[in-house]
């Protein structure tokens, strides 16, 4: 059966170019749709074998659903597309503010929630699954095939789902921002060398201790190769040490007091 997006916004057509391009094609027909048509011609244009349609169009052809709108147009989309959803549907949201049991309430079918990251833009990365109400081994197996092709894998609760997408979801750009940071106060410091390059120099360095890992060196080894008990590396980490904890507190507890704001306002 075919698989449609709801919204090919940065998240949808990201996820479609992702699973068009991956190295084991899909069997089933990918469809998408989007409000206005600008992203959805421009989507179509690259790839030739997307097929487009209104949102009740995909709601008739496809059996796997994601919703790939913000949480504010979730009730309209929902709207569009309710007449057509049957117990044969899988609809599949990609935001945490729209909470499982209250979707489940609203529609008929098997719902699920997955959390992708921008990282599956180069089919990296990690996608987090929620099963939610009616959705059953099989549901999850199939969306774990999928997604598969285009990231891994990881299963959490939609209570554990905040911290989850705090690491696999919000992290590309609080990474991108910690090098940034990094960057601006190695040009500050020594301004002869231009920025562009000082971010090449953080980049690179953040690609290769990404790697070692996968030469058996993880982050305790890392810390205890590099850094020399009263070296630069050891004073630059007491530094480290009396800010980051504080800051990924404050991250976490940002995140999770905004989201439940979130939650309170959206309707269904
Ligand atoms: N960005 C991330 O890294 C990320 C990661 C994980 C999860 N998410 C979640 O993904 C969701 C989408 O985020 P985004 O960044 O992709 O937003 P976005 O770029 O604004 O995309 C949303 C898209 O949905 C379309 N849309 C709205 N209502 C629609 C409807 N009734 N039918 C069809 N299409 C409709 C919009 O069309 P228009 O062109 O008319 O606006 C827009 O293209 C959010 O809930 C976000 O929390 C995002």
């Amino acid at each position: 059966m075919a698989i449609g997006f709801i919204g090919t916004g940065r998240m949808g057509s990201m996820l479609v170019r992702a699973l068009l391009g991956a190295d084991h094609p899909l069997d089933e027909e990918v469809w998408a749709c989007n409000r206005s048509p600008e992203k959805l011609d421009d989507l179509s244009l690259h790839h030739q074998k997307l097929v487009t349609g209104e949102s009740m169009e995909l709601a008739r052809k496809c059996r796997t659903l994601f919703l790939c709108v913000r949480p504010g147009d979730t009730a309209a989309a929902l709207n569009e597309i309710q007449a057509e959803l049957t117990a044969a549907h899988l609809l599949v949201v990609i935001t945490n503010v729209v909470e499982l049991d209250r979707l489940a309430a609203r529609v008929p079918c098997r719902v699920a929630k997955v959390i992708p990251s921008f990282a599956q833009f180069v089919r990296r990365g990690v996608s987090l699954m929620i099963p939610g109400p009616r959705c059953t081994a099989e549901d999850l197996a199939y969306l774990h095939g999928l997604l598969e092709r285009v990231s891994r894998t990881y299963q959490v609760s939609e209570a554990q789902s905040r911290a989850a997408t705090n690491v696999a979801s919000c992290g590309p750009a609080f990474l991108a921002r910690f090098c940034e940071e990094w960057a601006a106060a190695a040009h500050r410091m020594q301004p002869d060398i231009p920025m562009e390059d000082w971010e090449w120099l953080v980049w690179e360095t953040v690609r290769a201790a990404a790697e070692l890992p996968r030469a058996g060196i993880a982050g305790r080894e890392i810390l205890e190769e590099v850094s020399t008990p009263g070296g630069m590396t050891y004073e630059g980490l007491a530094a480290m040490d009396a800010v980051l904890p504080a800051m990924w507190e404050e991250v976490m507890r940002r995140t999770a007091e905004r989201e439940r704001e979130m939650k309170a306002a959206i309707r269904l």
